[in-house]
């Protein structure tokens, strides 16, 4: 899932960008919530990107902080619905305070087996493939919201067959009928991987 349109969000209720993250963590929770409804099991989603560093370094410190009160708030619920976290991309660069919730979450929501959240943070798939990371499981769809229609850099291996589904809807105004609706076009796509329809099926 690309969590796109945050800014633009804000900035057309003339907030500060950070608001804008800040209802992105909101639609972000009930995604989460949703996603099980919906026979998802593995959800990854892009909260920081390798290129992100180039913003703003109160913009960057302002979604650091949302990630750790959301990781602060959130662990034991996510531990009581059987929510795992796992965060992917580059560790060497985040603040150790970030690192030490990350994986304190990582391990308190260990065992949880209803879905994977896996959060993209300081990721690049470029270079995770560029460093000889194993791949992490095939995508089947991929979200972008906002109305953009690229990859940036995200799960590019993995994606390799995935389904692209792009919605105008600005993040912080997705829900769960949204998710619905996306869920809803994959299940029309005929995925072929390559073999004729008959073949694909099977
Ligand atoms: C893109 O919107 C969004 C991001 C760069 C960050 C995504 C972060 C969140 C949804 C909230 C934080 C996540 C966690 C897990 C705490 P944008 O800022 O590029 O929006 P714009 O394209 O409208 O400017």
């Amino acid at each position: 899932m690309i969590m796109d349109g945050n800014g633009r969000w804000a900035t057309s209720r003339g907030l500060p960008r950070l608001a804008g993250h800040r209802a992105g963590v909101e639609a972000l929770k009930r995604v989460t919530e949703a996603a099980p409804e919906f026979g998802i099991g593995v959800l990854t989603v892009y909260a920081f990107s390798a290129d992100n560093w180039r913003r703003p370094a109160a913009e960057i410190g302002g979604l650091m902080r949302l990630l750790r009160a959301y990781i602060q708030r959130e662990t034991r619920r996510c531990v009581a619905n059987g929510v795992r976290i796992q965060a992917i991309g580059r560790r060497d660069r985040l603040d150790p305070a970030v690192l030490r919730d990350i994986e304190n979450t990582e391990c308190a929501t260990a065992g949880g087996g209803q879905l994977l959240l896996r959060i993209a943070l300081d990721y690049s798939s470029r270079e995770a493939m560029s460093r000889g990371e194993p791949p992490g499981p095939d995508v089947d769809l991929l979200i972008r919201t906002s109305g953009e229609q690229r990859l940036s850099d995200f799960l590019l291996w993995e994606c390799a067959y995935a389904e692209l589904y792009f919605t105008a809807r600005l993040w912080p105004d997705f829900g769960r009928d949204d998710l619905a609706a996306a869920v809803s076009e994959f299940r029309r796509r005929e995925r072929r991987f390559g073999a004729l329809p008959e073949a694909a099926a099977s």
